[in-house]
């Protein structure tokens, strides 16, 4: 099973990043842990972040030709505002879980819309970075298949 994880806006900056809200851990931190955990599921695991909108949707479009069983997303603020990561997310039906590190839930009204969400299969949200392997986990078991 290949999983595509993907960081949107800003995520390359954890550690630096309001760390009262994001944690200390940085994004190479993140991708350690990720692979650790995957390394024990045996699941392939492939990396992308950007702060571009189209860099992402570029990169939801070739996991379709990569043969990518499924995205664990964490589209950053783009999860509040991206109608066409929407689309492409639809446009490949690849099973995908959303990820917030923090618990947008909670936070700003802005960030209490989704658009990301009717395309995905779960969200997991406000569980630090346990988040992501909470999402590999659901994948890996096959949810959305
Ligand atoms: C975030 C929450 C978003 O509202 C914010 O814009 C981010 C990070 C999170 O992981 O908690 O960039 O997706």
């Amino acid at each position: 099973m290949k999983i595509l994880v993907l960081n949107g806006p800003n995520l390359n900056m954890l550690g630096t990043r309001e760390p009262a809200i994001y944690g200390s851990g940085t994004y190479d931190d993140l991708q350690q842990m990720i692979r650790t955990h995957a390394e024990k599921c045996g699941v392939e695991v492939l990396f992308y972040q950007s702060n571009h909108e189209g860099a992402l949707l570029d990169a939801i479009q070739q996991a379709y030709f990569d043969g990518v069983d499924g995205i664990v997303f964490n589209p950053g603020a783009y999860t509040h505002t991206s109608v066409a990561l929407l689309d492409a997310l639809k446009t490949v039906g690849i099973p995908t879980v959303e990820v917030h590190i923090s618990n947008v839930a909670k936070r700003e009204d802005f960030r209490q819309i989704s658009y990301v969400r009717a395309a995905c299969v779960a969200t997991v949200m406000g569980k630090g970075f346990a988040g992501y392997t909470e999402a590999l986990d659901i994948l890996a078991k096959g949810a959305g298949q």
